[in-house]
């Protein structure tokens, strides 16, 4: 019997007797729900209120809170404690932000800061440039952890960028990429940015060489390394390879959560001076409110909540829909930081996990989402709850747009939770003239269900302060939920196989001997094999 046995088979029973309750029901229960299940903070303005949810049910994750010590855990994790067990390590983004980790870590975080930053002036002033002058360009090559927080960053705050600097990355192995990332930069004028954690990934140590090589025959081999900065928290291995400047970064901070970091090299770079340290203290704000809100106003725990509750009540997946362009990069963004965190088998101990830590994650902008898979969304089988984002102010473009952003996703969700009956759809289309026997044909493919779950999440503005707290809103709600069904969110074992696999596969396909592999993989080595 573990200590979170109880709690969780108290939601489980909970959960089961929620099933057969509609949202209607639970907004008929409590005339205050809208209002009620509703929360500020830091920017952001969360409404769990169409989720399928009730205050008994967040009592019943408080005691879980209680029972796996999440406020002893997430102080562990701030104080710099070893929470990643399995790889030995603390998990200290939050100092990055300024919470925590002790004297020394923040003495290296912000000499960090202060290197980058340096560098960026630099940069920006051209004290630093090419062999044929200021850069007015950067490829930045890396990949998961060490691409996605920086390309959503860099996409979500164009309105903020400088101004003369165009911006590639580079992640994918297949060549196109970096063929694409170089494609009509000038050599002289372009700054490569390598980011590696391990300073061994195939993929980013592919894409950098071939980069390397298109600086070198332009600017020699002597002067490229002038033109190559790396982000790693191997820099010995980064020198080696043959980057000019190395900023690091530690192995304190998991690849996913690292954006805060010197990761965030090219941010600084690309962004007007002092936008990075907005972002920052939105993130910081994020973190007090997440450690010391109480948990029934804390908007991450909340949430976690909310998220843990649908995998009780059989959803296994959840739709990030943000309606702004900026943010369209947000659900590639989510999909590594709650699938490599929290799709696991098992728990911190290697137990067999009862509950699922998380679901599977995805999504697409509004409104292009709904000219594409909102239609499963309404009228699928499958119930799949969405997060909706809107941003309230600011927004760019002719005014009418903004509003007809916020329209369509007030729409989605409203029609989501409404849906409509075969006999409104069919007293509808005699209403337009259709025949008796057309309407009734017609009316049970424009029935919607309705009472399909989902969240608002409206953010101030898309200014650098309320993106930072968003994004460290989600890493909390990542890490609590993982710590509620008892897994560590900061390893991610899962993607070794494949990565050994691989290496093992290539000397096969240039032609040397193929070790031991199933008939299905010989075969394809013998179809691809060049
Ligand atoms: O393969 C997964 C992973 O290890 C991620 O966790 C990480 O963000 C990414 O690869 C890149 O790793 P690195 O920064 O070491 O190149």
């Amino acid at each position: 019997m573990r200590p979170d046995d109880a709690a969780w088979t108290d939601l489980e029973r909970h959960a089961a007797a929620l099933k057969g309750t509609t949202l209607k029901a639970l907004f008929a229960a409590d005339a205050n729900r809208a209002a009620a299940f509703t929360h500020a903070a830091c920017g952001l303005t969360l409404d769990l209120s169409r989720q399928r949810i009730d205050t008994h049910a967040f009592g019943l994750f408080e005691a879980l809170a209680a029972a796996v010590d999440l406020t002893g855990r997430l102080a562990a994790m701030r104080a710099g404690a070893k929470v990643n067990t399995t790889e030995d390590r603390a998990a200290l983004h939050v100092a990055l932000r300024g919470a925590g980790g002790g004297a020394e870590v923040q003495q290296a975080v912000r000499e960090a800061r202060d290197a980058v930053r340096a560098f960026a002036d630099e940069v920006a002033r051209g004290a630093r440039a090419g062999a044929g002058g200021p850069f007015n360009a950067i490829v930045h090559i890396g990949i998961g952890g060490s691409d996605l927080g920086p390309r959503l960053v860099l996409d979500a705050l164009k309105p903020y960028r400088r101004a003369g600097l165009d911006v590639r990355f580079a992640a994918n192995v297949d060549g196109a990429e970096i063929a694409d990332a170089l494609e009509g930069l000038d050599p002289a004028h372009t700054l490569i940015v390598v980011v590696s954690k391990t300073f061994t990934t195939q993929e980013t140590l592919a894409n950098a060489d071939a980069a390397r090589a298109w600086l070198a025959a332009a600017v020699g081999e002597a002067h490229a390394p002038a033109q190559i900065a790396a982000v790693s928290a191997a820099p010995e291995k980064a020198r080696a390879w043959g980057a000019g400047a190395v900023f690091p970064f530690w192995d304190w901070v998991g690849g996913r959560y690292s954006l805060w970091s010197a990761v965030g090299l090219t941010t600084e770079i690309a962004l007007q001076p002092g936008v990075f340290d907005a972002l920052l203290e939105g993130a910081a704000a994020m973190d007090a409110h997440a450690f010391d809100a109480p948990l029934d106003a804390n908007l991450p725990f909340r949430a976690a909540c909310a998220q843990s509750f649908n995998r009780l009540l059989g959803h296994t997946s959840t739709a990030t829909i943000p309606y702004a362009r900026r943010l369209q990069l947000l659900p590639a963004f989510m999909q590594q930081l709650e699938m490599e965190s929290n799709g696991k088998g098992v728990d911190a101990e290697g137990r067999p996990l009862a509950r699922l830590a998380a679901g599977v994650t995805w999504g697409d902008a509004g409104t292009n989402a709904q000219h594409s898979f909102f239609q499963l969304l309404h009228q699928g089988r499958d119930v799949i709850p969405v997060e909706f984002l809107v941003v309230a102010y600011g927004a760019e473009g002719p005014p009418a747009h903004r509003d007809m952003a916020v329209a369509n996703a007030l729409a989605q969700a409203q029609a989501l939770y409404e849906g409509k009956t075969a006999d409104a759809a069919r007293a509808e289309l005699l209403a337009k003239g259709e025949s008796a026997e057309r309407a009734a044909f017609l009316s049970t493919h424009r029935a919607f269900p309705g009472d399909r779950p989902s969240t608002m999440l409206a953010l101030a503005d898309l200014s650098p302060k309320t993106l930072g707290a968003l994004l460290a809103f989600y890493e909390h709600r990542t890490v609590m939920q993982a710590w509620l069904a008892g897994a560590n969110p900061f390893d991610q074992w899962g993607v070794e196989l494949g990565k050994q696999m691989a290496a093992l596969l290539l000397p096969a396909l240039r032609g040397g001997a193929l070790g031991d592999v199933d008939p299905a993989t010989a075969a394809w080595v013998g179809r691809l094999r060049i």
